[in-house]
């Protein structure tokens, strides 16, 4: 029996969200998956083959470990690792021919020596602070360092970036926009200078969505594709992906006067019913939803009563008379006529969306609804390859009178890319 804890995870809306964001774009530049940190909480594995299956080439990823767990899936496509590693992680990304990203020499040239004993050119993404502060080559030194770096043979500059730290906010606007010139400035002087990078990115989600300015060659999204962006800003219409769901497991009534969980922060005023639900911080349900948050049970709202604790939360039913023991019970997303965002839950305690998915715990199930097509013949396949089939025939679904289709073997192959 499954754990009645889960979070649903709905493809078919991450599928749209990229097609919706792609709507903004001319149709030559690329996206760029963001699908760091466990894809934003939502399964690493799963939303990038259902990404590379709508078309999506190339995967950026926080950490060298995303890279080899995408590997080891046999998901196809590039994997891009944004993050600073560690000097010692130039091994895996020169063996397993991961993109890096470089802001700082030190990394470069031994990326450089350690791609050589592989025999191999790792292709590198150049990386500018125009304004983020956090990684990245000054603007003063860019001719200067990629002179340096394209001097290294087993180097290959295929990209250069850089990141917004405020095109989430109308009042960043205009700094976003002073990086995109910063930006603009760094590549014509390059190009005076006989580099030519081929793919510049900066966007993320909002700045996608907001300041076409900023697309460049490839924009990088995460955010949007999980459908967690702010309703105000685009006209477009994103969809939550994600949804968190539990069950009542217990019903109990208290006295008026009663207090209910650590802390007694929370005293009964009146005859008061209370639903017990598996789920509490430890599952990352944060424990600041404490006395704040509302939970959605038979498509009305209740209130969260007392503190949350690491595995259980109450919750006050008193008003939803119906209420019983095994019902649904929705923590984020939608049931009925009512919907609890995330972004709602995050603003309600003064944090960010990306914050709540992903501090979802592993201990939390993932569960997949419209799984793509290609998917689901993706994981047949295997299991047939598995057993030693080199081909397949695929048939067409009842009724649908297509013609059955020949399947290859190597269709999904990582090396397909
Ligand atoms: C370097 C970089 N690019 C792109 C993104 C994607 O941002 P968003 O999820 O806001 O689209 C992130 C996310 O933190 C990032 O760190």
């Amino acid at each position: 029996m499954p754990r009645p804890t889960v979070a649903e995870i709905d493809l078919a809306a991450i599928v749209e969200n990229l097609n919706t964001l792609r709507s903004a774009l001319k149709p030559e530049t690329e996206v760029i998956g963001v699908v760091k940190a466990d894809a934003y909480g939502h399964g690493l594995v799963e939303v990038s083959r259902t990404l590379a299956s709508a078309g999506v080439k190339r995967f950026a990823v926080a950490i060298v470990e995303e890279g080899l767990t995408l590997l080891d899936a046999g998901v196809p496509g590039r994997f891009f690792v944004l993050g600073a590693p560690l000097l010692e992680q130039a091994e895996e990304i020169a063996a397993h021919d991961f993109e890096a990203m470089v802001s700082d020499l030190q990394f470069a040239r031994l990326l450089d020596a350690t791609a050589r004993r592989h025999k191999r050119q790792v292709c590198v993404h150049l990386k500018f602070d125009t304004g983020m502060g956090r990684l990245g080559f000054h603007p003063e030194e860019a001719v200067d360092v990629t002179r340096q770096i394209a001097a290294y043979p087993s180097l290959r500059i295929i990209g250069a970036m850089t990141h917004f730290p405020t095109a989430d906010v109308p009042e960043g606007m205009e700094f976003t926009r002073q990086q995109v010139a910063i930006t603009r400035g760094i590549r014509q002087q390059l190009e005076a200078a006989g580099f030519h990078i081929p793919l510049w990115h900066a966007a993320n989600s909002c700045a996608t969505l907001t300041l076409p300015e900023s697309h460049f060659d490839a924009v990088r999204p995460g955010l949007a594709l999980y459908g967690g962006i702010r309703r105000d800003m685009t006209p477009l219409k994103f969809r939550q992906a994600m949804s968190l769901k539990t069950r009542i497991v217990q019903i109990r009534d208290l006295p008026a006067g009663h207090s209910v969980s650590y802390g007694r922060t929370f005293i009964t005023k009146r005859p008061t019913r209370i639903a017990v639900l598996p789920i509490g911080y430890a599952d990352g349900f944060s424990r600041r939803h404490s006395n704040r948050g509302e939970v959605l049970i038979r498509g009305r709202r209740a209130p969260i009563a007392g503190r949350v604790c690491m595995d259980m939360t109450l919750v006050d039913i008193t008003d939803i008379r119906t209420a019983a023991l095994g019902d649904e019970v929705v923590l984020y997303g939608k049931q009925g006529d009512e919907e609890i965002t995330i972004r709602d839950a995050a603003t309600s305690i003064g944090t960010i969306p990306y914050d709540l998915m992903t501090s979802i715990g592993s201990r939390v199930p993932r569960t997949y609804l419209n799984q793509p097509h290609d998917i689901i013949l993706y994981k047949v396949t295997t299991l047939l390859e598995a057993a030693g089939a080199t081909d397949y025939l695929e048939s067409p679904a009842p009724g649908s009178g297509s013609k059955p289709l020949r399947v290859r073997k190597t269709a999904h192959r990582r090396d397909t890319a």
